[in-house]
């Protein structure tokens, strides 16, 4: 490439922003993002979880929530998704699917800490929401492809 076949489409460009610079000084300014939405160091409304759990553990559960579920704030808390996050109120009851999701918490600790602890010889004797729900509303009742079932090996030559 030669140097004005690199300089001349510069020009034009210069040239078109130059022109294109009044009606960008018109349009009226973006409008300022919000703020950081604060996490609350404490919960107005715990039922479940410990009220003084701190912002961070409290962001992060509502975090394992969401993507448990494959959803946004909204599906269990009031305000929706164009809402600013500070402008919420989190606290509120009004959504249903809030006390629901406060059922399950007390069913994932119930199986957790009575169920799989009643079950000897496990590695692992634990589930989290996501062990059912799997980034989905409605858990699975079935495998979703048709499951393969693989040909036994053949058997072993009789023994006599
Ligand atoms: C699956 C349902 C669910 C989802 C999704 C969810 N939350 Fe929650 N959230 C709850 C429940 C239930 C509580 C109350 C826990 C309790 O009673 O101990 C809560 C409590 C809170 C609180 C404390 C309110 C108070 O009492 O002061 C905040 C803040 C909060 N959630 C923010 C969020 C944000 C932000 C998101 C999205 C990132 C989110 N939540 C997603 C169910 C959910
Ligand atoms: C043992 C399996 C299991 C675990 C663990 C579990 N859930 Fe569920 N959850 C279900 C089943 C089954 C349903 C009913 C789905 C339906 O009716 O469509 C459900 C439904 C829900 C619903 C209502 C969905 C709707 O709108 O119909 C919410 C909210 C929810 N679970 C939140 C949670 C949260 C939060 C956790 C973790 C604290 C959790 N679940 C852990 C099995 C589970």
């Amino acid at each position: 490439m030669s140097t004005s076949s690199f300089v001349r489409p510069m020009l034009l460009l210069g040239a078109m922003v130059w022109l294109a610079a009044p009606s960008i000084a018109q349009t009226p300014p973006a409008p300022t993002p919000p703020p950081p939405y604060q996490w609350p160091a404490t919960l107005r409304n715990a039922q479940v979880l410990p009220a003084d759990m701190g912002a961070q553990a409290l962001r992060g559960t509502m975090i394992v929530f969401a993507t448990g579920l494959g959803v946004r704030c909204s599906y269990c808390h009031v305000g929706g998704d164009d809402v600013p996050l500070a402008e919420r109120d989190f606290a509120s009851d009004a959504n249903p699917k809030k006390a629901i999701a406060r059922a399950m918490m007390r069913m994932t600790t119930a199986i957790n800490e009575e169920a799989l602890a009643a079950i000897p010889g496990l590695n692992q004797p634990r589930v989290t929401c996501y062990s059912c729900h799997r980034g989905a509303v409605t858990p699975l009742l079935r495998p979703e492809q048709p499951v393969v079932v693989p040909t036994p090996p053949p058997l072993p030559p009789p023994a006599h």
